[in-house]
């Protein structure tokens, strides 16, 4: 009796810390591209975003820049393989003006940043500045429209001065005459932004109105149409998807945003490093809401468009959290850790799974803003744990996506629980098989049973994202304490390929027959 009562105590032990997992990817069966645009950013002029932060300007800065932008930011953006850029906001879009933004930067007006901080913004880093990273940084550019205290002659002049060739009309000559000859052909147009919220607090039957005004007077050349992005939903408003899938015509839309954050409470968020591990819990869960979000946005959307042209662009996403102390709280500034990796991780492999509707998503924001990718400060450069889980994840772009079944079982705290892993696979254009793999669950190993079916596989490697707590984060003191490292520990069965996920860790295999 006695003997017994141990072994049931090591047993039950033993599945306290471990848990058992299973993945079948079924590597014959994938019909759908992964949209690379998924991979998207976004860079608004909010706190040290745009300045002090991506653009030093030419002048005086010892901080090496091309045009102004840092060299650094310009290599690791490079590097991250970043699709697309979303630009100028955000709130911000629907208070901008593009013609304040062109010119000699000595007489361009300077205008109150009206929701952030209401700090001067003296237009220094405009169109041409942004078109001119994009091009550095190998991105393509994501315009966001003026809407909500613009003109519909502002928008359709701004489509005009970018994409038109030259000499046809006022617009291009402008364009000319401040040294850009060639258009720049941006494909992808937002029209408005929040059109609920800081767009202009519209409902959605009148915000499905004035798209179709807007969009009526965004002409494209010929040969190279742009691509309309209307402004969506906050969070579960489906009713917001719903009316403008009703009201707008199908041949009038491209794209339709969504928008999610990552927020325990608005009135009561999280610190960014020093949270408890139930503020961890409440914020994965917040993550995971973007399956369902996804899900359900996207069956409004397949009953209106069951061919599924309309893209759904989830071009703002990640984690909100308080600013850092100390920082200025409309500057929206904070640190980013394992639990933003986790964030990441998961977000990623949810629109990678629903590709076929999710063709664009935008991590909100690219540098010292929110789940930023990079920080600086002064001189001084940081990659976060996101911008790693970015980096490892890129090799899904443009990639075959392959369906997953996948037996998870949960992270539990306290009463709740949530699953622990997630996953998703793909086949790149070189036959490379990529899973990535998330555990979330900050306490327990995850035994993983990776099948692929439809595929020998010979040789397996991997790149693991790991530390040993939750709020470990990069510093500028110790900028590559959380780094990705080589990951080696599978053993290929009979049965499949087994690996162990140490706890709160991303993983990116790469399986080759
Ligand atoms: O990303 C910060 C802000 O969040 C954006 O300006 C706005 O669109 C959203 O509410």
């Amino acid at each position: 009796m006695k003997k017994f009562t141990f072994l049931f105590s090591m047993l039950f032990i033993f599945t306290m810390i471990v848990a058992q997992d299973k993945i079948v990817v079924n590597a014959d069966l994938g019909t759908t591209i992964i949209n690379k645009n998924i991979y998207g950013h976004f860079a608004e002029h909010l706190g040290k975003s745009i300045y002090g932060g991506i653009y030093v300007g030419e002048g005086n800065t010892k901080i090496p820049n091309t045009a102004g932008v840092r060299n650094d930011i310009i290599d690791a953006l490079r590097t991250l393989k970043i699709p697309n850029l979303r630009w100028p906001g955000g709130c911000f879009a629907d208070t901008y003006h593009w013609r304040d933004g062109i010119g000699p930067k000595s007489e361009r007006p300077s205008m109150l940043n009206v929701w952030w901080g209401g700090v001067t913004e003296n237009n220094s880093f405009g169109t041409h500045d942004f078109l001119n990273l994009c091009k550095e940084i190998g991105a393509e550019p994501y315009l966001a429209g003026n809407v909500g205290s613009g003109t519909v002659q502002e928008l359709a002049d701004w489509v005009k001065y970018v994409n038109f060739p030259e000499g046809s009309g006022p617009m291009t000559q402008l364009r000319a005459q401040n040294g850009q000859k060639e258009p720049w052909n941006v494909t992808y147009w937002g029209v408005g932004n929040e059109a609920w919220g800081c767009g202009g607090n519209m409902k959605p039957e009148y915000y499905a109105n004035i798209y179709k005004q807007y969009a009526t007077f965004m002409a494209s050349t010929n040969d190279k149409p742009i691509f309309k992005i209307a402004s969506g939903a906050n969070s579960d408003d489906l009713n917001w998807t719903e009316v403008l899938m009703r009201d707008i015509p199908k041949e009038m839309v491209d794209g339709l945003a969504l928008h999610h954050y990552s927020v325990i409470d608005w009135s009561k968020k999280s610190s960014a490093t020093n949270f408890s591990e139930a503020d961890y819990f409440t914020t994965l869960k917040r993550a995971w809401k973007m399956e369902e979000l996804v899900t359900k946005h996207s069956t409004i959307m397949d009953k209106y468009d069951p061919q599924k042209k309309i893209a759904l662009v989830v071009d703002e996403w990640g984690g909100w959290y308080e600013v850092e102390p100390g920082t200025n709280p409309s500057f929206l500034y904070q640190q980013n850790t394992m639990r933003d990796a986790m964030i990441a991780g998961i977000s990623l492999n949810i629109f990678n799974n629903h590709a076929t509707r999710v063709r664009m998503a935008n991590l909100a924001q690219t540098v010292n803003v929110l789940q930023a990718v990079i920080l600086t400060n002064e001189e001084k450069m940081l990659l976060t744990p996101t911008y790693h889980v970015l980096e490892m994840f890129n090799v899904h772009q443009d990639a075959t996506l392959l369906p997953t079944v996948l037996k998870s079982s949960d992270y539990e705290n306290g009463q709740d629980k949530i699953q622990a892993i997630s996953t998703s696979a793909s086949k790149d254009k070189n036959g490379k098989t990529h899973i990535s793999v998330v555990n979330i669950d900050p306490n327990k190993n995850h035994d993983i049973i990776l099948e692929v079916r439809g595929e020998k596989i010979t040789k397996v490697t991997g790149r693991i994202l790991v530390s040993a707590k939750i709020q470990d984060h990069n510093t500028f003191e110790s900028p590559k304490k959380i780094i990705p490292v080589i990951f080696k520990d599978f053993q290929i069965t009979n049965n499949g390929i087994k690996f162990t996920m140490p706890p709160a860790s991303v993983l990116v295999i790469e399986a080759i027959q």
